[in-house]
């Protein structure tokens, strides 16, 4: 785990252990409150005295139906004495049975249990459902003994009220026997709870801080890299977020570093290149002029009488005099091309240059038509608006002149007898400035197109290979970039961007 790692775990796991931790206190404090408030105990002896009472009440009605059965065993026993017989106990009995609303019915039977008298209520129309039990008494008549069974009952939901205030009664004293533990349950679930929080939001801040520095350690391992100069380090932008944004910078920073190497070896081997070919100039330019004098001393000092050795003389002397022109000419290039000067930068604008260009067009389809213009269609075209940008007017035009002439050479080659087009182009971008020169000719093929802009490459058989190679280091020493690539015409397209002035 990275340093960086454990300073978001403790950032994290502080913010959540003080929210909560202090959230348990109040909590705590809390419960505790409810239950005093809640759970106390006049409350609970309120209860108890409920059941008493309720109890109290069902003893009353028990010992009133006691009481109603006696009275009804001694009503017939005072009927039994005056009468002497059964006969009237019917009517009794529903005498007794109007007068105590708690008897339901009554029912006299003889020793042997044959029955002598019975009345019953009729059912209770309002439905209530009522407890009935059965008071027995024994009473004495004329010598035997009569059974009398009193029906008392009492309405169910007496007993029902009862049981449930009792019931209440009974869990009100036990949650105030279990008041204090019972909250101290909750407080333990409570940080339980907290303690599950604390362990998912260490889960989440691990995983989040372990992406996070998994980018960073991979920018740190990059930057290492790169200081090791390897500057072919990118590194991949995922997300949005500042992370990205940062490598984002980096990996600008690292092309940007990648373009200015390249631009710099160029422009040190143009150097070397340079510095090479003022040598073999040199080199080559010295004994020029003594072997052309030479030739000509032996052509016109000769005066023997062979016609034939004279003829072949002259001969060997045009020759001599024809290749050392070439050489001149070559040398001329290669001392043109070491003294090629850095680029001056002053504020112009691209038109001005496509103008300019557009002047030199005769002069160079007659000289590629070698004294008749070559018939090649060029039309050179910019935007209406100005396109400001930092050049050297000069070194510029000679580097589109050269990409000109090549493009004109091309297509005259492949259509020597017209149907040649060449275009030039300049146009503005929100951030660059543009050249482009596109032709219709044959093109170069792609794995040459790096390498065309090498010193000293070139196809043609008086070519010195210099043409593209100074158009790369003028157009380097702008700031800019030249490319190679495809025109829609087929033929090639070389594209010069330049940074426009305010950018
Ligand atoms: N428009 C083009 N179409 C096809 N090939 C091209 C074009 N421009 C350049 N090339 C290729 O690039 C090579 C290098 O061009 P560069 O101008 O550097 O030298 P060169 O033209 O051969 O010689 P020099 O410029 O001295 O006449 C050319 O020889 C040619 O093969
Ligand atoms: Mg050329």
């Amino acid at each position: 785990m990275s340093r960086f790692e454990r300073k978001i775990l403790f950032a994290i796991g502080l913010s959540v252990f003080l929210a909560l931790g202090g959230s348990i206190f109040l909590a705590r404090g809390a419960l505790r409150e409810v239950y005093r408030v809640g759970v106390n105990e006049r409350f609970g002896a309120e209860l108890v005295h409920g059941v008493e009472a309720r109890r109290g009440q069902l003893m009353a009605l028990r010992s009133g139906s006691e009481q109603v059965a006696d009275t009804v065993g001694a009503a017939v026993e005072v009927e039994l004495a005056k009468s002497r017989g059964t006969s009237k106990l019917e009517s009794l009995l529903q005498e007794l049975l109007e007068r105590y609303d708690v008897v339901q019915g009554i029912r006299i039977a003889d020793g042997a249990g044959q029955e002598v008298a019975s009345v019953s209520r009729e059912a209770d129309p309002s439905g209530a459902t009522m407890r009935t039990t059965t008071r027995d008494r024994e009473v004495a008549a004329g010598g035997g003994q009569l059974q009398i069974a009193v029906e008392v009952a009492v309405p169910e939901v007496y007993f029902e009220r009862l049981q449930a205030a009792g019931e209440a009664s009974e869990v009100y004293s036990r949650l105030q026997r279990q008041s204090a533990s019972v909250s101290d349950i909750y407080v333990w679930a409570f940080g339980v709870m907290v303690f599950l929080v604390i362990v998912v939001a260490f889960l989440i801040g691990a995983i989040v801080s372990r992406r996070v520095t998994r980018r960073v350690t991979a920018l740190a391992a990059a930057s290492r890299q790169v200081g090791a100069g390897d500057l072919t380090v990118t590194l991949p932008t995922g997300a949005s977020d500042e992370v990205t944004e940062l490598t984002q910078a980096f990996n600008d920073m690292v092309r940007d570093l990648r373009d200015s190497r390249t631009r710099i070896e160029y422009l040190q081997r143009i150097g070397a290149w340079q510095d090479f070919a003022r040598r073999l100039a040199h080199e080559i330019k010295n004994p020029l002029t003594p072997i052309q004098l030479a030739a000509q001393e032996m052509d016109e000092t000769y005066d023997g009488e062979n016609e034939a050795y004279r003829k072949k003389l002259k001969h060997a002397r045009a020759i001599i005099e024809e290749e050392v022109a070439t050489l001149r000419r070559l040398v001329g290039e290669f001392s043109a091309f070491a003294k090629l000067p850095r680029a001056d930068l002053s504020p112009s604008d691209l038109c001005d240059l496509a103008q300019s260009i557009q002047d030199s067009v005769p002069a160079i389809l007659e000289d590629v038509g070698r004294g008749t213009p070559a018939p090649v269609e060029v039309r050179v075209s910019c935007a209406t608006e100005p396109i400001r940008v930092r050049m050297d007017p000069m070194m510029l035009k000679r580097g589109v002149d050269n990409i000109l002439r090549n493009a004109i050479q091309a297509v005259f080659e492949a259509h020597p007898s017209g149907g040649g087009r060449v275009l030039v182009r300049a146009y503005g971008t929100d951030d660059a400035g543009f050249i482009e020169v596109r032709d219709n000719g044959p093109g170069v093929s792609q794995e040459n197109w790096d390498r065309v802009f090498d010193p000293y490459y070139t196809s043609k058989a008086e070519g010195t290979g210099l043409g593209l190679a100074i158009v790369k280091k003028v157009v380097l020493e702008h700031g800019g970039e030249v490319r190679l690539d495809r025109a829609p015409e087929g033929g090639a397209r070389f594209s010069i961007e330049l940074p426009l002035m305010d950018s």
